[in-house]
């Protein structure tokens, strides 16, 4: 190890003058406090490696400099996505071209808690679908929650529409055989995490389909009625009362137990958010009349030409639905990996790792999706000085030759690239409250999905870029009575029983 390997300051060297960028595009001294801290803590530790052994290695200079100027978002970038962000809302509402079609969901009504009875619920969200059955008790109260979890394999998300609801279907029936005595009757919610047109509670559409979704003879089609055709086809009693999309499901499930809860966001396989909008500012609102209608903004749509680097580009081209979900594609769990392996193999970050190191990466990650979101997360957990667990990973992997500079280069590829889907994040979120006017008083973004959950410091960062955003909010500091990000875990499923309840 060089000289300044555990040099902690963060001057450059003076024989290299250009200064790097930080990640966010601030100084990194003045980043302080929640996620910028731990941000600031790595981005420290990787400039400390500049200086290797007794010289200024440029090409680790030049591999860092392009990974924090590809990966930055500063706040001014934020604002200007925010605003676009709220004009093609402000389009979409008014049914005017939009990439972000603002679905009306048909949910009219707000949650109390005092809501109650026997109900099941469907959840198809993306890597996994699940079955659960649970007990509404009123008060806020959701009673012991029955459920099973399956994988969707390949050849369901990609073969015919009967190939996928039958799949379901015969999920939904182990559920019963093994959980419900045999037998089930009663009211189904069904959530289902693509866009959809809703023409009532239980009726709607497929618009598209996303998320490695292909499916074919489901897209124009009234999903409830596949469904409900493939349950019957098995004899299985259940009605689909309620369709709703994940983000609908979240918000409603903290709405139960907390009546400030009017957003709810995914970030998970796939992102979105949902929230609570009055119709009058819905010109496109043709139904009955109401005062208020839970939207479905299906961001992951976003049209980010100008906000994507060349890596974004690249991911972008080799999925199965190019120029769509663009923004989602910068954000979820199903591309995190994704970008991480597209930057570190690019020459222009590659050639920062050690010559051995960088093969064995070239070799161990050459197809694509083998460096998963997960990897990403357990590379960003370690944070001890050498990087040690990052080190049983890679050799896992069988990477085998790499230095402490080479992990650190790695991690803070990692950070890079999870920094930016946070702040991603939380500039649509600050962009929907501002549109619903949701920034000024309490109110809880509800939020599920495994990134956010999972994610080491993803919350974290997105409430100090939240905080930047809406410096009034006091959305990191929990005694405020500002905007709160809060882990609505399960929402998306249980939240399909509780709109069922409505129903
Ligand atoms: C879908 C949304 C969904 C989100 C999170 C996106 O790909 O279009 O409907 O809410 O994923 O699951």
């Amino acid at each position: 190890m060089g000289a300044a390997a555990g040099a902690a300051a963060f001057a450059l060297p003076t024989a290299y003058a250009k200064p790097l960028p930080s990640p966010t595009g601030q100084s990194p001294t003045s980043q302080v406090g929640g996620g910028r801290k731990e941000r600031t803590e790595s981005f420290n530790r990787a400039d400390s490696f500049i200086d290797w052994q007794g010289a200024v290695d440029t090409d680790y200079v030049e591999a860092l400099r392009a990974l924090r100027l590809a990966y930055k978002l500063p706040l001014d970038m934020m604002r200007s996505l925010a605003t676009h962000f709220k004009s093609e809302a402000v389009a979409g509402l008014a049914g005017q071209p939009s990439s972000v079609r603002m679905l009306p969901t048909f949910v009219n009504k707000r949650v109390t808690g005092a809501e109650t009875g026997d109900f099941y619920a469907l959840d198809l969200g993306g890597t996994n679908f699940r079955v659960l059955r649970l007990t509404l008790e009123g008060g806020g109260v959701v009673g012991p929650v029955k459920s099973m979890k399956f994988a969707i394999p390949d050849t369901a998300k990609t073969g015919t529409g009967a190939d996928l609801f039958g799949f379901i279907a015969d999920g939904v029936s182990r559920f019963i055989a093994l959980e419900c005595g045999g037998d089930a009757r009663g009211a189904l919610g069904f959530t289902f995490s693509f866009p959809v047109e809703q023409s009532a509670l239980d009726a709607g559409k497929l618009i598209m389909w996303n998320k490695g979704f292909t499916a074919s003879g489901v897209i124009g089609e009234d999903v409830v009625q596949l469904l409900q055709a493939q349950l019957a086809s098995r004899g299985i009693a259940l009605q689909v009362t309620a369709l709703a999309n994940d983000t609908v499901g979240t918000m409603e499930t903290a709405a139960y137990k907390d009546g400030a809860a009017k957003v709810g966001l995914i970030l998970g396989t796939g992102t979105n958010a949902a929230y609570l909008e009055k119709t009058s500012r819905v010109p496109k609102w043709q139904g009955a009349p109401c005062e208020e209608m839970v939207i479905n903004t299906e961001w992951g749509n976003l049209q980010m030409d100008g906000y994507r680097n060349v890596f974004d580009v690249i991911i972008d081209e080799a999925t199965s639905n190019p120029g769509v979900q663009t923004f989602e594609k910068m954000i979820s769990g199903l591309y995190l990996g994704e970008i991480c392996r597209t930057s570190i193999l690019h020459p222009s970050v590659a050639r920062g790792f050690s010559p051995a190191a960088a093969a064995q990466l070239r070799a161990t990650f050459a197809s694509p999706s083998s460096f998963q979101s997960s990897l990403m997360a357990a590379i960003e957990e370690d944070t001890s000085p050498t990087l040690a667990e990052v080190d049983r990973l890679l050799h896992a992997a069988g990477v085998t030759s790499c230095t402490v500079r080479d992990r650190v280069l790695l991690h803070e590829a990692c950070a890079c690239v999870s920094t930016r889907a946070a702040r991603l994040s939380a500039t649509a979120t600050a962009a929907l409250l501002e549109q619903a006017q949701l920034d000024q008083g309490a109110c809880t973004v509800a939020v599920d999905g495994t990134v956010f959950e999972c994610y080491p410091h993803f919350k974290q960062r997105m409430e100090a870029a939240l905080d930047e955003l809406l410096p009034a909010a006091c959305t990191g500091h929990p005694n405020a009575p500002g905007v709160k990000l809060v882990l609505a875990k399960d929402g998306s499923g249980i939240g399909a029983a509780i709109i069922a309840a409505l129903a």
